[in-house]
This record gives structure tokens, sequence and C-alpha cells, in this order.
């Protein structure tokens, strides 16, 4: 109930109140539906997937947004009888259904949402803000100054909570399994960008330590891939 009534606050284009000593976590954005039907052909963004890192400095719309964390990993058949898929089966699969990667956003010029890093959450298909600040242009300088970075409107990143996958499967579920997972969620992405008529590329040179820092990410999670999504030039 809380959740509904903080998204319709933001909707409403007010700000939430926040509790004491938590100014930032409260604010959570709950996106449009994703829609089923495109107008470009799976065989055709096949054919025109590029890796595009040329951006214009054009505002993207929350059903965009919203389109896009729906292909990464968005819930696709609800299965609430096993809290371990923590929602249901997504657009992308995995390894014994252990969904180890977690998506976040940093959003810098989308309609409607405040600039800011954001958590995706698959269950209610929400992003909630854990920091309020424009990361970008940090982002691309840990990045070693890739500049689609700070130029693209909104750019996800990904990072991996390892031990979902190896406490069942070992250093296997590490080393391999988390990777094809994550290369599954990104091709979706690289599809569903082209389907949209807009572009991205993988990143996956940077820093660990200075996005773990900027980020102020959870222990137990490492930076794996970083998306710019936006207009191409
Ligand atoms: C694991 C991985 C890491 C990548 N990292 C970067 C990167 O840091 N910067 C970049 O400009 N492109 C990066 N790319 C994109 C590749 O350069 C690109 O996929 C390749 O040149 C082929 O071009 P295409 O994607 O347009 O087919 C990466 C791709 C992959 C799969």
């Amino acid at each position: 109930m809380k959740l509904f009534i903080t998204a319709l606050i933001l909707m409403m284009g007010v700000s939430p109140e926040s509790p004491a000593g938590n100014p930032q976590n409260d604010k959570v954005y709950i996106l449009p539906a994703p829609s089923l039907k495109g107008t470009m052909s799976v065989e055709e963004a096949l054919q025109q997937r590029r890796s595009r890192r040329q951006f214009l400095d054009r505002e993207l719309s929350m059903e965009q947004l919203s389109q896009i964390l729906w292909s990464a990993y968005g819930i696709t058949v609800k299965r609430d009888d096993y809290p371990v898929l923590r929602g249901g089966l997504r657009t992308a699969p995995s390894a014994g259904a252990l969904y180890p990667l977690e998506i976040y956003v940093m959003v810098g010029n989308v309609k409607g949402i405040e600039p800011g890093l954001y958590k995706y959450n698959s269950e209610d298909h929400s992003i909630r803000c854990t920091i309020s600040e424009d990361l970008r242009k940090e982002a691309s300088s840990a990045a070693y100054n890739q500049k689609m970075i700070k130029d693209a409107p909104a750019v996800l990143f990904y990072s991996a909570a390892y031990e979902r996958c190896s406490k069942k499967y070992g250093e296997r579920g590490k080393e391999r399994y988390v990777c094809m997972d994550l290369g599954h969620s990104a091709e979706n992405v690289y599809l569903q960008a082209e389907a949209l008529h807009l572009g991205t590329c993988a990143v996956g040179a940077f820093s660990d330590e200075a996005l773990k820092k900027l980020f102020q990410l959870p222990a137990d999670e490492e930076p794996i891939y970083m998306m710019p999504i936006g207009y191409c030039k």
C-alpha cells in the first residue's frame, strides 16, 4: 500500500516523503506495463543490431525505459508458489532460474523520472531510487572516459550476485553461468533497443572498484556491464 501511494505521489510530480535517515530509498516509480506488440520483427532487429556509441541529448519516455527494462529481466510468467524465483520466469533464460543479475538504471533525461540511480524490481516492474544524483559523468570516468556513458539519457548497469549461482553450481556457476545469463539479458536489450529505434552498446571496460564505490553497491554484488540507451546521432 505504501509503495502504491509513493508511486502515485511521484506520478503527480510531488516529492514523496522520506523516512528520517533514509532520504533516497523511498522514491519508487511503478513503470507502465510493457507493450507486447512492436513495429519491427525479430528478424529485422537481428539484421539491424549494432553497437551504437553516439547518442543525442534527447529525452526518453517512461514507456521506452519500461520496455527496455522489461526486455532485460521482466517477468513473463508469474510464479508466486516458488519464492526462489522472486516473482516468476523472465524474458531471459537463467541457469536453474536463479536470476543472479541485478539491474540498475542511471536516469539522466527520462520524462517524469528524477535523475538518479535506480534499482529495477522485476516483481512489480518498478524502479526504486538508491542514489538521487545524476552519476553519468562519474560513471563515464570510471569507464575510462567512454563518452557514450555520459551522453546517453539513460544507462543500464548490471551487477552480479555470484553467490546465488555458486551456492548451487559451485565454480561452474560463478565462472560460466552468470556471464551466460548476462549475455542473454543484454542481447534482449540490444534487440529491444533496435526495435524501438533506439541504440545501445555493451560496455565491459570499467574499473570495478570505482563503480562499486560510486554506486554504493551491496557487498554481495559485483559490477559486470553497462548499457547506455538513447536515440542515435
Ligand atoms: C563483453 C563485451 C564487452 C564490451 N565492452 C565494450 C566497451 O567497453 N566499449 C565499447 O565501445 N564496446 C564494447 N563492446 C562492444 C563490442 O565492441 C562490439 O560488440 C563489437 O565491436 C562488435 O560490434 P557490433 O556489436 O556492432 O556487432 C563490448 C562487447 C562485449 C560482448
